[in-house]
């Protein structure tokens, strides 16, 4: 059985992920904003072994997060999910890219990284300049997509991925969104407990278990170093070698 750690699991995709693995048996950890929130996802994933507690819109918060998680240990899977839409341009920047980025240099390397990105990855554009002042959601999207790809090609012993879930009904995607909510999340699921060759695979960009292609700026390897280069700068955390 494998421990798996989930961000962003107090509501949503997160703790409905949570669910599924805890119910197979996994050691799954949760995490949430704040002790209010912690309350909720603990009563609403009562199989969980742990509830670490941080806001990401905050740096020292999130740094905070890394340390609970490393002091519970090594992770088999990191499920990188929170995620913000209706937010400030800078929320969106330091919830869905920063966070995530902070969060993949401080906790020890687990075996597999899930990130969620979105559809919306693809109207993104990776202009760095941005990255100092708040970003789109579309952009920040495309940034966790190409941190991904970043990772798989500098950790070569880790298997990470991204994945879109659709656009399902959740607090973000709201009542009436036409993708199905289960399929929304067993993506992230297979992809960090499965023995499946296919789930054990990295740099690949995944919609209903099924790979696609991501935007191709997401590769582009010149762009990912002043990706990383600028993260380092706007955070003071370096990329570990
Ligand atoms: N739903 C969709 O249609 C859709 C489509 C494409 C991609 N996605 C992506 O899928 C992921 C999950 O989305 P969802 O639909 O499950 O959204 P959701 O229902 O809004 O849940 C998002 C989760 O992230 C947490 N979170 C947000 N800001 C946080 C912060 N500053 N600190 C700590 N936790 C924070 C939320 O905590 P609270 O509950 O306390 O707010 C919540 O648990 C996101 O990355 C999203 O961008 C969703």
């Amino acid at each position: 059985m494998a421990r798996i750690l989930i961000t962003g699991s107090a509501d949503g995709l997160g703790q409905l992920a949570a669910k599924s693995l805890a119910d197979q048996g996994h050691t799954v950890v949760l995490h949430a904003r704040n002790a209010e929130r912690a309350r909720y996802a603990q009563q609403h994933v009562p199989a969980a072994a742990h509830i670490l507690i941080g806001d990401l819109s905050d740096r020292d918060e999130t740094r905070n997060v890394a340390e609970q998680a490393n002091a519970w240990g090594t992770f088999d899977a990191v499920i990188h999910n929170a995620g913000v839409y209706d937010a400030s341009p800078q929320d969106i920047l330091t919830v869905n890219t920063l966070a995530p980025y902070i969060l993949t240099c401080l906790i020890h390397p687990p075996q597999r990284l899930i990130y969620l990105g979105s559809s919306m990855h693809r109207q993104g554009h990776a202009r760095l300049e941005h990255l100092q002042r708040g970003i789109s959601y579309s952009d920040s999207k495309l940034y966790v997509v190409l941190l991904c790809m970043t990772v798989a090609r500098k950790w070569r012993e880790v298997y990470a991925n991204a994945v879109n879930p659709g656009w399902v009904p959740t607090k973000m995607g709201r009542r009436g969104a036409p993708d199905d909510l289960h399929q929304g999340y067993e993506t992230q699921c297979w992809l960090a407990v499965s023995n499946d060759s296919q789930a054990k695979v990295s740099g690949r960009y995944f919609y209903h278990c099924a790979q696609e292609r991501p935007h191709p700026q997401a590769s582009d390897t010149a762009l990912q170093e002043q990706f990383l280069s600028i993260c380092a700068d706007i955070t003071g955390i370096s990329f570990p070698a």
